[in-house]
């Protein structure tokens, strides 16, 4: 039978015998599969494995930080940190349109990629944190569903790299994954996050993504996300998320006019993330958070609630 320890156990073993001294590359992005995923290889093969985090500064508030000093100061790994946001910014100048925003973003991730891994020296193997139900998707790649949204990862990696892919995590769903990443030590609000799409803030900043806009977006989405923890209904929300629409509207604050940006809160349950319902957060709850981004983040005198579920809506609103 299956078990956590024997399954890590055996790959460790698998991993050693095939990569044996030589040098091993990873791409972490913070998200539960790459992490697992690279956790896994290091105890296999410690320093041989270097991490490669391309920050393009579309994370949530302090989640870079906090990859950083999970992989570095926890597990001592080798990490390379490339702070990216200013290139990707550039290239998004003047930029609206959502899928163009996601090639656009996706490409500079495999550039500053492939730049970045030029400088580490020879590479043999490259790991991947694909899970076995990324492994049925692509098999069906012609299906309805990457029609509606080009649906890649940034993780998503060249075509033409002449190392040998390893993927641990080939074989396991998504709860077997997290098993895995507990037994393993890695916190557990790394494991249960919620899904967070590969071009990060850069589809929750509606319409042209700029720095001030980024910014007040990071703050309201972090009050959002913490006064759900607090009410105890981060665990019940499958995904829920803040966005800044490309949209002014007039409000007043002590006797002056103000006329500033609007955020709207989202928060979906779903089991899976191909359809899923709006979630019933309670009334005080709504307020509490709404009194907390108004007062707290400059530039916002206005937040909405997204009433609708999937379908007609797509979770995110780009
Ligand atoms: P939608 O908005 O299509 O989202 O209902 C379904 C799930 O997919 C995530 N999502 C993405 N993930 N790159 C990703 O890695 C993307 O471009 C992307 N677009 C949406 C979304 O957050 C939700 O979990």
């Amino acid at each position: 039978t299956w078990t956590t320890k024997s399954f890590i156990d055996e790959s460790i073993e698998y991993i050693r015998k095939k990569v044996g001294d030589k040098k091993v590359l990873c791409a972490l992005s913070g998200g539960v599969d790459s992490s697992v995923a690279a956790v896994l290889v290091h105890k296999a093969i410690g320093d041989n494995l270097t991490c490669m985090f391309v920050d393009h500064g579309l994370l949530r508030k302090n989640e870079g930080d906090e990859v950083e000093s999970i992989f570095k100061d926890t597990f001592n790994m080798n990490l390379i940190r490339i702070n990216a946001k200013d290139r990707f910014l550039d290239r998004l100048k003047g930029v609206v349109d959502p899928e163009q925003k996601r090639k656009i973003i996706g490409e500079e991730f495999i550039r500053v990629f492939e730049e970045e891994s030029k400088k580490i020296g020879k590479i043999d193997y490259l790991v991947q944190g694909t899970i076995y139900p990324d492994v049925i998707e692509s098999g069906g790649d012609k299906g309805t569903a990457s029609v509606i949204k080009s649906h890649h990862n940034v993780g998503g990696l060249p075509e033409d790299i002449d190392f040998e892919i390893i993927e641990p995590l080939r074989k396991l769903f998504k709860d077997e994954v997290r098993k895995v990443g507990l037994e393993l030590g890695i916190p557990k609000d790394l494991i249960f996050r919620h899904p967070f799409p590969g071009p990060g803030l850069g589809i929750r900043v509606l319409g042209e993504v700029t720095d001030e806009k980024l910014e007040i977006l990071k703050e309201a989405d972090y009050i959002y996300r913490q006064e759900l923890k607090k009410a105890g209904l981060d665990k019940e929300i499958w995904q829920a998320f803040a966005v800044l629409p490309d949209v002014k509207t007039v409000g007043v604050m002590g006797d002056e006019r103000t006329y500033s940006y609007l955020i709207g809160l989202r928060a979906i349950s779903s089991s899976d993330g191909m359809t899923g319902d709006w979630y019933r957060i309670p009334y005080d709850v709504l307020e509490k958070i709404s009194i907390r981004i108004v007062n707290e983040v400059p530039n916002v005198n206005r937040v909405v609630y997204d009433i609708t579920s999937k379908p007609p809506s797509t979770i995110e609103w780009e």
